[in-house]
């Protein structure tokens, strides 16, 4: 910047990448930093995190938030190509309701900044949704607002619509994985047969990397997707099968996306305002309708297939997903409430005290902290939200079972010597452990991880 271009002193575009510190933007970064051809600035709102990242000297770091006009005034002056890769659906649940008012707010400060800095192009990455304005979800409709916002700046637009972005660290991806690896038994909503065209994320980054030097795809607007349509059922299927995991799924007559992404975020660590985006966009079928820009782009897109090959060639990226860190205790204390629980059962059954009722309940019972381990193991609410039931539950059949039968089973147990030498009944080691783990479970912490980090 204020430096006269020359033949010796050549022009070297200076490109913004907003996002990235995000599974879109960190890749663009490495990928437009890789081909020498630029300056790259980044936009984010925790700079030391990335400059950790990005150390190289072609990639300047700016501090700023989009939703600060001047911040953004700041970080665009000198810059020709300006992305952007802004998501707003973060925060809490009630915050996630506030999403389509940041979308706007960020976008509208972010085109009127880009005309006061003489931006020449902005390149958008929209979600793929087809239908008019009235069939979209809000969130579609909002993120469709962001293009229309950012038409109205002096640069001139190009966006590209996605539907199924995977990669390593991607919300969507993250989804499939966990669902697939961790769970035997899926009952989906009827979404999950609707028809979409999942792409990988490097053949993404290559169509925005690429556009920069396209001047063709200036002012344009274009739907990408991957060389497969298929329907996120057969995407549980087929990445089942690539990895050896049979899950079979029974596909209900509803579509309750609101209660999918809670559903998503209990038995999968990925947030419920993340999973909705997702969901939302998977209501109706989105295909590609117009395939200009691979006559513009022509690049090989990797088939379903390859791109889960080429994730498991990456290191572990960490999408934004909400994380639970149970205190160990928790673990332990059910687990050894289960050994627990072993003798008691066999010694009621072994009295003749066991009927229908109780076996099942006792079934039950062990099921239930089994899957609250198993849940609690991997990071998933639904583990926790179990093992909150289970330990008062616990606690409560403990103290109100009979006394004196109570003592009567354990005598007959291994036990004795442990209630005569040290004069502790089982029952009251079984109600400490109980207390343990609902202790534990107030010890719990959840954080909700807002890096992507990537390769
Ligand atoms: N992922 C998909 O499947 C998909 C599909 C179609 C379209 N898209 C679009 O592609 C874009 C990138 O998606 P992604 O999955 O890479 O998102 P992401 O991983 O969630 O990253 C979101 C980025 O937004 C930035 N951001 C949020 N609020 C900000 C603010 N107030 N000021 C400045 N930066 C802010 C964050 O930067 P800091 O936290 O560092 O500030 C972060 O890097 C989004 O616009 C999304 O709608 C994504």
């Amino acid at each position: 910047m204020g430096t006269e271009e020359t033949e010796a002193n050549p022009h070297i575009p200076r490109i913004l990448v907003t996002g990235a510190s995000g599974f879109i933007g960190g890749r663009l970064v490495e990928k437009l930093s890789s081909s020498r051809r630029y300056k790259i600035r980044c936009l984010t709102r925790r700079a030391d995190t990335l400059k950790e990242r990005f150390s190289g000297d072609d990639v300047e770091i700016a501090q700023g938030d989009a939703g600060n006009y001047y911040n953004l005034v700041d970080t665009l002056s000198g810059v020709d190509v300006a992305f952007y890769l802004i998501h707003s659906m973060e925060g809490s649940a009630s915050g996630f309701a506030k999403f389509a008012g940041r979308d706007k707010l960020f976008a509208e400060n972010f085109a009127r900044a880009a005309t006061e800095c003489h931006v020449s192009r902005i390149i958008y990455l929209e979600e793929l949704g087809t239908g008019r304005n009235e069939d979209l979800s809000h969130h579609m409709w909002s993120r469709r607002r962001v293009g229309n916002i950012l038409a109205k700046s002096t640069a001139k637009l190009t966006v590209f619509r996605a539907s199924s972005i995977l990669g390593k660290g991607g919300h969507l991806f993250e989804m499939l994985r966990y669902l697939v690896e961790k769970l035997p038994l899926l009952l989906c909503p009827k979404w999950v047969l609707n028809k979409t065209q999942p792409i990988s994320v490097d053949d993404v980054v290559t169509y925005l990397a690429e556009s920069v030097a396209s001047k063709e795809t200036e002012g344009k607007i274009f739907d990408v997707g991957g060389p497969e349509t298929l329907s996120f059922f057969e995407m549980i299927e087929r990445y089942g099968r690539i990895k050896g995991k049979q899950t079979r799924v029974a596909v209900t007559p509803f579509r309750t996306p609101r209660l999918s992404a809670y559903w998503i975020d209990l038995v999968t660590p990925v947030k419920a305002s993340i999973a909705r985006p997702l969901i939302d966009a998977l209501q109706h079928d989105a295909t590609v309708r117009d395939n200009s820009i691979r006559q513009l782009i022509p690049i090989k897109l990797k088939s379903f297939e390859e791109t889960v090959e080429s994730i498991a060639g990456e290191p572990e990226g960490k999408a934004k997903t909400t994380q639970i860190h149970p205190d160990k205790t928790l673990l332990y204390s059910l687990f050894a409430l289960e050994v627990l629980m072993i003798p008691y059962v066999a010694t009621t059954a072994f009295l003749g005290l066991s009927n229908i009722p109780w076996i099942l309940a006792v079934a039950l019972w062990y099921l239930g902290v089994a899957f609250a381990i198993h849940f609690i193991d991997y990071g998933a609410k639904l583990g926790t939200l179990s093992a909150g039931i289970i330990g008062p539950l616990s606690i409560t059949l403990w103290i109100t079972s009979d006394i004196e039968q109570r003592r009567q089973l354990i005598l007959i147990t291994g036990a004795t010597v442990l209630y005569n030498t040290l004069e502790i009944d089982l029952s009251i080691l079984a109600a400490v452990l109980a207390a343990a783990s609902v202790w534990a479970l107030l010890k719990t912490k959840v954080t909700h991880t807002t890096t992507t980090e990537l390769p």
